[in-house]
């Protein structure tokens, strides 16, 4: 892979990373349960750090900072929100996996199978909310 390409990789993963944060926090600040708040807002904070350990793969290839223009959800239905972001969260852990691969240094490859392990978490952990949410268990959802 050229280091255009892998530059404009580490750019779309920013853009991702960036646009999950905004869209949990969004979703946190709206959803009424506490536990909920909590879990969304920590999954906003997770992605920050990704988004900040992008950018900093992007500072140490020399790659100049544009501007990135984020995918918010602005859907009002919950359903909608989540089923969307366990598609992200999949399509993250495909990503990442693909990333890895393309490093050699062993402390990045590291740092990117961490990220890649968070989001199994955040699938595993949004897919059960998802689920309570369906059956019930939470209300003023
Ligand atoms: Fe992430
Ligand atoms: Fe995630």
């Amino acid at each position: 892979m050229s280091q255009e390409k892998l530059l404009e990789t580490l750019r779309q993963g920013l853009r991702d990373e960036l646009s999950a944060a905004v869209n949990y926090t969004r979703l946190s600040a709206k959803i009424k349960n506490t536990a909920l708040k909590k879990a969304f807002l920590n999954y906003a904070i997770d992605e920050m750090k990704h988004a900040q350990n992008l950018t900093a793969l992007l500072e140490a290839m020399g790659a100049s900072g544009d501007e990135i223009l984020l995918a918010e959800n602005i859907d009002d239905d919950l359903y909608i929100h989540l089923v969307n972001y366990i598609a992200c969260e999949e399509a993250a852990i495909f990503y990442y996996d693909i990333l890895e691969k393309l490093f050699v240094n062993e402390e990045i490859k590291l740092t990117l199978k961490q990220i890649q392990m968070e989001e199994e978490r955040h699938l595993t952990n949004i897919s059960e909310i998802f689920n309570k949410l369906k059956s019930g268990e939470y209300i003023n959802g």
